[in-house]
């Protein structure tokens, strides 16, 4: 019986990855990325680089959207997972139970603060949000939700719901009945929602991931606070802020925070195997699964498996051997201090800000060269920072997102194992980079306004 053999299949694919793509799976994405120049054929990865075919190295400042926390193909989960296949795990029983999850769970539960003390594994973030949304209704008896304008809390239905209203959105309708969207920051809107008693729960990210926007000093403590006077549940969503991301273990230890949900995902099993997990309160979940009948009461097929158990573990184990929360905190602590000058130097630069290895930087209307700024935002709001990810990917190697719709700031996400010298290439590309945009030349302002009919700016930001 002949064997299937992946490096010859890989190998008789070679150099036609993105046409292949493009018959069976998604042309539009192939054709925004040979518009903008990101039509790459990937062949390798490793810790925080990609290596295309000609075997020129990237440097990977997304982070596969912040699932690569210890580094893409870490080589020491590899071997854990590697185990986990030799054993001829029993996983999934349905009928039964194994050793992994329990150990996992007690792992997360033991990194968490002492208000959540049970975990419900899923196999990704939206699911994580999505049983949140669901297990919050059941246990309080209440319909409503709280978000804040420009959250992200991923794309299924329930998810896209909570989700700030907009693009992702916009085509879907009806979404989910009960949500509603305060201004981020705001406790008296918060509070003004929750007096009528009928809200489950607020669901915030500790840290925006669209735009980067960090909480104004007393916001989330002041919401949980709210939360409990009211009956409410307060819900933390650490999916992208989770596992060392903003140089704590969870971001919102930052602020002391005790929520009753906390959703996780990505990093969470070293980018390797899909899962996510949401931490819940004793209270909620003895009101849920509240009797033999309700003992399974919610969950689902894949969830949890042997392989992202042991990815799981093996991504907690390495976080805390090559002290990469601590290291995630030093060196974005460095990101920002190199960076925070760019706002003086560049009159198109606005801000910069971060927490630990979750940094941004926001472009504005610049006092000189304004006409050429204002053109370029005429033809797509949020435009001018595709002429700094696009530059940044061509001529420097440095992969960078636009992060969101309607703003002009560029996120970076990359792997915590990202070093000094990385950290000196991406400050480097950046500097030369700005220098060249700021002037917005007429062939940038060229380019820019080809990529906006197009449509690739829009598409460039999920
Ligand atoms: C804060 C937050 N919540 C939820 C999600 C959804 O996670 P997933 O893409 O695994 O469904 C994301 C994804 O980016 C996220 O950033």
């Amino acid at each position: 019986m002949a064997e299937l053999d992946l490096r010859e299949l890989l190998a008789a694919r070679a150099g036609s990855t993105l046409d292949s793509h493009a018959r069976s799976i998604n042309p539009q994405f192939v054709r925004l990325l040979r518009t903008i120049g990101f039509d790459r054929s990937w062949s390798r990865a490793e810790g925080a680089y990609f290596f295309d075919s000609q075997g020129e190295r990237y440097l990977d400042m997304l982070g596969g959207f912040g699932m690569f926390n210890v580094g893409r193909n870490n080589p020491r989960v590899r071997a854990v997972l590697e185990q986990a296949l030799e054993l001829d795990l029993p996983g999934r029983v349905q009928l039964g139970v194994t050793t992994l999850p329990a150990i996992l769970a007690e792992r997360l539960l033991a990194l968490a603060p002492p208000s959540v003390g049970k975990v419900l594994f899923t196999s990704s973030g939206t699911e994580a949000v999505e049983s949140a949304i669901k297990l919050g209704r059941a246990a309080t008896g209440r319909a409503r939700v709280v978000t804040a304008d420009h959250a992200f809390h991923g794309l299924t239905l329930g998810s896209l719901s909570a989700t700030s209203a907009g693009e992702f959105s916009s085509r879907f309708q009806p979404l989910l009945p009960g949500f509603t969207r305060v201004p981020w920051g705001d406790l008296d809107a918060v509070e003004r929602e929750l007096r009528s008693e009928d809200v489950a729960l607020v669901m915030l990210e500790p840290i925006q991931g669209k735009g980067l926007n960090l909480p104004p000093a007393g916001y989330l403590e002041g919401v949980q606070a709210l939360c409990r006077r009211y009956g409410t549940l307060f819900c933390v969503d650490e999916v992208q802020t989770g596992f060392g991301r903003t140089g704590k273990m969870f971001a919102l230890e930052h602020w002391g925070l005790e929520p009753d949900l906390i959703p996780i995902a990505k990093s969470l099993s070293g980018g390797y195997v899909p899962s996510g997990a949401l931490l819940l309160s004793d209270r909620v979940f003895d009101a849920v699964f509240d009797s033999l009948e309700n003992a399974l009461a919610h969950g689902s097929t894949f969830a949890p498996g042997d392989l992202a158990m042991a990815a799981g573990l093996a991504t907690l184990h390495e976080l805390e051997q090559q002290q990469l929360v601590a290291h995630s905190a030093a060196l974005g602590a460095e990101l920002l201090a190199r960076t925070q000058p760019l706002v003086d130097r560049f009159d198109v630069v606005k801000a910069v800000r971060g927490l630990g290895l979750m940094w941004a930087i926001e472009f504005g209307e610049p006092e000189s060269g304004r006409l050429a700024w204002q053109l370029v935002e005429k033809a797509q709001r949020g435009l001018f920072s595709q002429l700094v990810v696009v530059p940044l990917f061509q001529e420097h190697r440095v992969m960078t997102q636009v992060a969101g719709h309607n703003v002009n700031v560029i996120k970076v996400l990359p792997p915590l194992v990202f070093s000094a010298d990385d950290l000196d290439w991406f400050v480097g590309a950046l500097e030369e980079t700005l220098e060249g945009a700021q002037r917005l030349g007429r062939s940038a302002v060229g380019f820019a306004l080809k990529m906006a009919k197009a449509g690739a700016a829009a598409q460039l930001r999920r």
